[in-house]
């Protein structure tokens, strides 16, 4: 079952969603050249909570901080903690924010300083990604034209979908049905009806989109050490068309 909100309840995620949203500008701010991983999450964290709400990732099937930050080659779930950010690093922040019982999921890649010509090309292309896969989550349409629009543009830029993670639908729980791939085919999968709410997010690979996971059990890397790239929003399907709940 994937669960509609009411108009009440879309108006509770929109506000957990601002939240989330505005926490991770000001942790995107406070990326630059010398701050260590650990720093950037206190200030999301302080961010969410001086906001009123709670930060949804801390203590969520035992991740130690709000935030999940993934450097360089690191895709996903990276955890903050004493490394030090470096001019050409590119840098992942995903957060969520839980407010009045809903939760709000976003991420973004950030440059630390300047970074190569390639690495600003994957940060491109994988924001556009997503901006594709955005405007294919019409109400009408299925979870399959999303997964479609993210797939065929990555690759015809000559980039990888990460595989072995999905976006997913949100609400009173940070992951509900259903499950949103980045790849797939158009005209399969669930159908979107206005009132859902889900998670496109687009994972990105430089070269090939297989990962490992590291000996702390969370954070995902590419096999091949390639750079990595990740950009999420949290979208309601509505009648008039997907609206961006996390958007600043
Ligand atoms: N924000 C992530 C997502 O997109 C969840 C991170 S896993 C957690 O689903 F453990 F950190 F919460
Ligand atoms: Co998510």
């Amino acid at each position: 079952m994937i669960p509609v909100k009411s108009p009440a309840e879309l108006e509770k995620m929109r506000r957990a969603c601002q939240i989330t949203a505005a926490a991770l500008k000001e942790g995107g701010e406070a990326v630059k050249p010398g701050v260590t991983t650990a720093q950037l999450d206190r200030v999301v964290h302080n961010a969410i909570v001086s906001m009123g709400a709670k930060p949804a990732c801390l203590g969520y099937c035992g991740f130690p901080a709000a935030t999940c930050i993934s450097v360089n080659d690191e895709v996903v779930h990276g955890i903050p903690g004493s490394r030090t950010l470096q001019t050409g690093d590119i840098v992942s922040l995903d957060l969520c924010a839980e407010y009045d019982g809903f939760v709000g999921d976003s991420a973004a890649t950030f440059a630390v300083g300047e970074i190569s010509p390639e690495a600003q090309r994957l940060l491109k292309v994988t924001r556009e990604a997503l901006v594709r896969g955005i405007a294919a989550a019409q109400a009408g349409a299925r979870i399959g034209d999303i997964s479609f629009a993210v797939q065929s543009y990555t690759e015809q830029q000559g980039f990888a979908v990460i595989r072995d993670y999905t976006g997913h639908g949100i609400g009173r729980e940070m992951h509900e049905s259903p499950d949103v791939p980045n790849y797939g085919k158009p005209g399969h999968g669930p159908r979107l009806v206005p009132g859902m709410t889900i998670c496109i997010e687009p994972m990105i690979a430089e070269k090939s989109w297989a990962v490992r996971i590291l000996s702390d059990g969370w954070t995902a890397k590419t096999r091949d050490g390639g750079m990595a790239a990740h950009f999420e929003h949290t979208v309601a399907i509505t009648a008039k068309g997907p609206v961006i709940l996390t958007k600043p």
